[in-house]
């Protein structure tokens, strides 16, 4: 028997393959969440998304396809029951997170800013995965979202490179206390999603230009680069407690904003 014929009998089914599971997208609705969320449905799994409002398919035609669920992740009783109404499922990925300039700075008059971006994005993932984890069933995974920032120290970004190194301990911890749950975390650069919407069009796409100009991968990231790494993460058995840098090499060359 050739090679190649061997081959093929142990890559069915498909490795990337998420036929008859369940995968859930808290900030699924939206940007690098709905990037996710798309590259499960293609890869076969049904999807829930997960974030503060429901949005009619007549407004957002590419939603149809997906269950939706209201949830606020800083809410943890909201949390807690979202969770258990969803009830058995496979994959948690959660992508939500602030909008980009809520942070505050260190030398703010007070710390409301940290404290509530604390409370979204690392204390919103850690309630999602508390919630969830009861819920997975057995070769499941949980993938949080951070961003460069967590490698890289950037004067007035305190709270977000705080925060994102909070989540990925977490997601390291969780690895262990959660196992065989794989727990691992994105670490995305640059990604051109409505984030960025506080920006002019112009300064957008000045920034892209520079994206593009700059970064080793000579182009802006998108969501789907990222749906592409969050599948990965669900479909391999042998991935867990990590943190997978998808940047185009954001981390290579000095910073663009
Ligand atoms: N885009 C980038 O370049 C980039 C780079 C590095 C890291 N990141 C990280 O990725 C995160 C998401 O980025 P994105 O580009 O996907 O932004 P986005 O399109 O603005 O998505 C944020 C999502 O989070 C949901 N959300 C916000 N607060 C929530 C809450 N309290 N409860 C439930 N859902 C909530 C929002 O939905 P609702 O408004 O409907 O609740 C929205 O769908 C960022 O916060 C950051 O941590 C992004």
């Amino acid at each position: 028997m050739s090679t190649a014929m061997n081959h093929r009998e142990h890559s069915s089914p498909p490795l990337l393959s998420l036929s008859g599971k369940k995968v859930v997208v808290v900030g699924g609705k939206t940007g690098i969440g709905l990037g996710i969320a798309h590259a499960a449905y293609a890869a076969g799994a049904s999807v829930t998304v997960a974030s503060r409002r429901i949005t009619s398919a007549e407004e957002r035609r590419d939603l149809a396809n997906f269950e939706q669920v209201t949830l606020d992740i800083c809410d943890e009783a909201a949390v807690r029951k979202a969770f258990d109404n969803i009830g058995p499922f496979d994959h948690l990925a959660v992508t939500a997170g602030p909008d980009l300039g809520t942070w505050g700075t260190f030398m703010d008059d007070d710390m409301r800013g940290v404290r509530s971006y604390i409370e979204n994005k690392f204390l919103g993932s850690w309630a999602c995965a508390r919630y969830a984890a009861p819920h997975l069933r057995a070769g499941g995974s949980i993938t949080f979202l951070t961003g460069g920032l967590a490698a890289r120290h950037k004067s007035g970004f305190s709270a977000v490179t705080s925060a994102f190194v909070a989540v990925e301990s977490l997601s390291g911890s969780l690895a262990l206390e959660l196992a065989p749950t794989r727990v691992n975390t994105i670490r995305p650069g640059y990604v051109d999603t409505n984030l960025w919407r506080v920006m002019s069009d112009n300064e957008r796409e000045a920034l892209r230009a520079k994206v593009r100009e700059s970064f080793p991968a000579r182009h802006a990231g998108t969501a789907d680069d990222i749906g592409h790494a969050a599948l990965f993460l669900m479909t391999n058995p042998y991935v867990t407690g990590t943190v997978i840098e998808v940047s185009g090499g954001e981390n290579l060359v000095p910073s663009v904003f």
